[in-house]
């Protein structure tokens, strides 16, 4: 994980983590520290994708991703340009196939997306001239909250390989939970998954994956704890008794962790926190929490994307 890849980076579309190699995580992961840098000057801003337009395509709700995203772009010199589905021709019956040549047509670079459907990117990557980075696909990938996230364990605990990393809560639901878990164990962690019988998906153990019910062996011996949300939007009827039986099986509270977990134990959410549910409060504001932290790596993580990606658009333009 400390070596750096000697990698070239040759994919025109960021669709999920399932098809990148270990290799091409790495080759990501090392441009995000050089663009952090960036970040902290007093001018936080380099030209590095001037003349180019990204446009952040989402189609479900967000605050962190699209911010991040444009951000980004903003800090590469790329113009941006945000389309809603609540706002756009979506809501007049507008196909998705539509609506991403209608915006290409338009002589943009990238489109970020997020979609509710599982495959969406990949769908449009098939009909479309435009490097396509997906922001989420329901239940399926978050590529970059995975990125995000495996370079805020490393720049904590210095290393990913060999780590125990657990992730609680919403396992069927998450598409966090997914990315997370080819990215790590691809890097060499050891991930256990844990939560509600309910809320686990048949089968997980092949995707090199250790499965508890028992939230204290989840806790007991792991590194990082990344708690995912309860994702009640997602969830068609009822997967657990109450709110108050999950908090009570498998919240994670500050006496859970100091009864059961490591000293330094590392706290991860992907955010929005349902505080008193997933986390508790102290927790989430706690001493050992990185969750803000994984919000200001967002920024660099994709920049580092973004700046990949247009160096493949730009060798194919030339
Ligand atoms: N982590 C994450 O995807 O948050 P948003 O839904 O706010 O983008």
């Amino acid at each position: 994980m400390n070596k750096k890849s000697e990698l070239k980076w040759t994919r025109k579309h960021l669709l999920g983590i399932e098809e990148l190699s270990a290799e091409e995580i790495r080759l990501i992961l090392d441009g995000v520290s050089g663009f952090k840098e960036v970040l902290g000057r007093p001018i936080p801003k380099v030209p590095a994708l001037r003349g180019r337009t990204i446009v952040n395509l989402f189609c479900e709700p967000s605050t962190r991703t699209r911010s991040s995203f444009e951000l980004a772009a903003k800090r590469l010199s790329a113009d941006t340009l945000n389309v809603t589905a609540s706002s756009s021709s979506f809501v007049k019956g507008e196909t998705l196939k539509d609506t991403a040549r209608n915006i290409e047509a338009m002589n943009i670079d990238m489109i970020v997306m997020r979609h509710s459907c599982p495959g969406a990117p990949h769908f449009l990557s098939r009909f479309i001239k435009t490097s396509i980075v997906n922001a989420g696909d329901g239940p399926h990938e978050h590529p970059t909250q995975a990125l995000l996230d495996v370079y805020t364990i490393k720049e904590k605990l210095g290393r990913i390989e060999g780590l125990n990393v657990s992730i609680i809560g919403d396992i069927a639901h998450s598409r966090v939970a997914r990315s997370n878990i080819w990215a790590l164990t691809k890097l060499g962690a050891k991930v256990t998954v844990c939560g509600p019988k309910t809320l686990m998906p048949a089968g997980i153990e092949k995707m090199g994956v250790k499965v508890t019910y028992d939230i204290t062996e989840a806790v007991k011996g792991a590194d990082v704890l990344n708690v995912l949300r309860i994702q009640r939007e997602r969830q068609k009827r009822a997967f657990f008794p109450s709110i108050r039986e999950y908090v009570r099986c498998f919240g994670i509270t500050a006496e859970l962790l100091r009864k059961y977990a490591k000293k330094e134990v590392v706290i991860m959410h992907p955010g929005p926190i349902n505080r008193g549910v997933e986390l508790s409060q102290d927790v989430a504001d706690g001493e050992y929490s990185v969750i803000l932290d994984q919000v200001t790596n967002g920024v660099a993580v994709r920049m580092a994307v973004l700046f990949l990606l247009n160096q493949v658009r730009t060798t194919e333009v030339e």
